[in-house]
């Protein structure tokens, strides 16, 4: 039978440390608060002008390449998670593959918004190619420069506090082995709160759902009869151009998704959580993440955090932990290792593989 397997793994994260009492110098908060609530010591942030998530995303991709054992030729197609594109469109998938060389134009590339789930969406499609033997490898990249896009106001503070930059990629390729690689996948969605954690402005929805929302929404447009559908100088002077989410809301929708889907990956495999050697759950925030080693009664070296020194890295939080913890000897041949992940939309998903 045919499974996917990890074939290379790598991750990049710029060098730029800012730490919470960074933070502190523009907008009132402090190191107490963010760490109490959310665990996290310090972020990274890309150069401006010089790192992008498409250039972070071929430093990560270009280790995966080499520990796979291919020339970047040989990659049949790319997946590329991002919430963070450099452009609106084209997406980030192509921008990849011209920043790492592949002139090779039957490789296909597809971009994927699934915020904080995406590279779960992006494994999951990867390991379908693969299984139907239609790819034989296929670059699967979660990346981030959130850095670009957030409030550094106290207006933005719950969640610019949050986020930092990085990137995440793993190439999937066939195995015939037994008990190996990519076993069972779940993917989920509701988009009945979509709106619950958002990148609203600029888009196209000229307040459209604004029906579908409890209280009335102002989206900072104009009465113009052309243009300033996408963006408005209201939005600009207002500051409506920001992500926006409902901390509490998303909590505790988080704590309940993790451990049920978690629980259906393992079942759809035939295991059961006494069978895990290694939990990589998305850096959501520390405190979800403490919630899901309990509610499956996980040991501290079982469960993989490293949310304290990168932030929540959205798309590319879930390929950097694990491939820290594959550089630790934290995952090792043979381990049992489930990924899995919550975010804005709501989407969610989880996969249990054999490494
Ligand atoms: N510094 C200081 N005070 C702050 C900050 C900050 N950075 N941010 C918010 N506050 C204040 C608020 O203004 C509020 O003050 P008030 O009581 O005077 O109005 C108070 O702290 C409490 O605000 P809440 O939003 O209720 O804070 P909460 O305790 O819920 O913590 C947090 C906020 C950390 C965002 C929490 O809700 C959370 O972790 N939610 C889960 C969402 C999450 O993890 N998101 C990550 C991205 S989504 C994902 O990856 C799944």
């Amino acid at each position: 039978m045919l499974r996917s397997k990890i074939g290379g793994i790598g991750y990049y994260v710029p060098e730029k440390v800012v730490t919470n009492h960074d933070l502190t110098k523009v907008m009132d908060t402090s190191d107490e608060w963010i760490q109490e609530r959310t665990g996290i010591l310090e972020r990274r942030y890309g150069k401006k002008h010089e790192e992008t998530t498409t250039s972070m995303a071929a430093r990560a991709s270009t280790v995966a390449i080499e520990r796979a054992g291919i020339q970047k030729e040989e990659v049949d197609f790319i997946i590329f998670a991002t919430l963070s594109p450099d452009y609106y469109f084209p997406g980030c998938g192509v921008l990849l593959q011209r920043e790492l060389g592949i002139t090779n134009t039957a490789a296909g590339a597809l971009d994927i918004r699934n915020q904080c789930s995406g590279f779960l969406y992006g494994l999951t499609v990867g390991d379908q190619f693969i299984r139907t033997g239609m790819y034989k490898n296929v670059l699967v990249v979660g990346a981030e420069m959130h850095s670009m896009g957030l409030d550094f106001t106290t207006r933005g503070r719950n969640v610019t506090v949050i986020f930092g930059d990085g990137a995440g990629a793993v190439v999937l390729q066939p195995t015939e082995e037994e008990n190996k690689g990519i076993l069972s996948t779940c993917l989920h969605s509701d988009g009945t709160y979509a709106e619950k954690l958002a990148f609203i402005n600029p888009g196209a929805h000229g307040g459209y759902h604004a029906k579908y929302l409890e209280e009335p929404a102002d989206y900072g447009y104009s009465d113009a009869e052309y243009g300033e559908m996408f963006i408005t100088q209201r939005m600009i002077d207002e500051g409506m151009l920001f992500p926006y989410m409902d901390g509490p809301f998303v909590f505790k929708m988080a704590v309940q998704k993790f451990p049920e889907v978690i629980i259906e990956a393992l079942d759809k495999a035939g295991l059961q959580k006494e069978d895990l050697d290694m939990v990589i759950p998305h850096q959501a925030n520390l405190r979800i993440s403490q919630f899901v080693q309990k509610r499956l009664g996980l040991r501290d070296s079982q469960i993989w955090n490293n949310i304290q020194k990168f932030g929540n890295t959205t798309a590319a939080s879930v390929p950097i932990a694990l491939c820290e913890a594959y550089e630790a000897g934290a995952v090792k041949p043979g381990d049992l290792v489930c990924l899995a992940a919550f975010g804005s939309g709501f989407t969610w998903g989880a996969a249990v593989l054999r490494w």
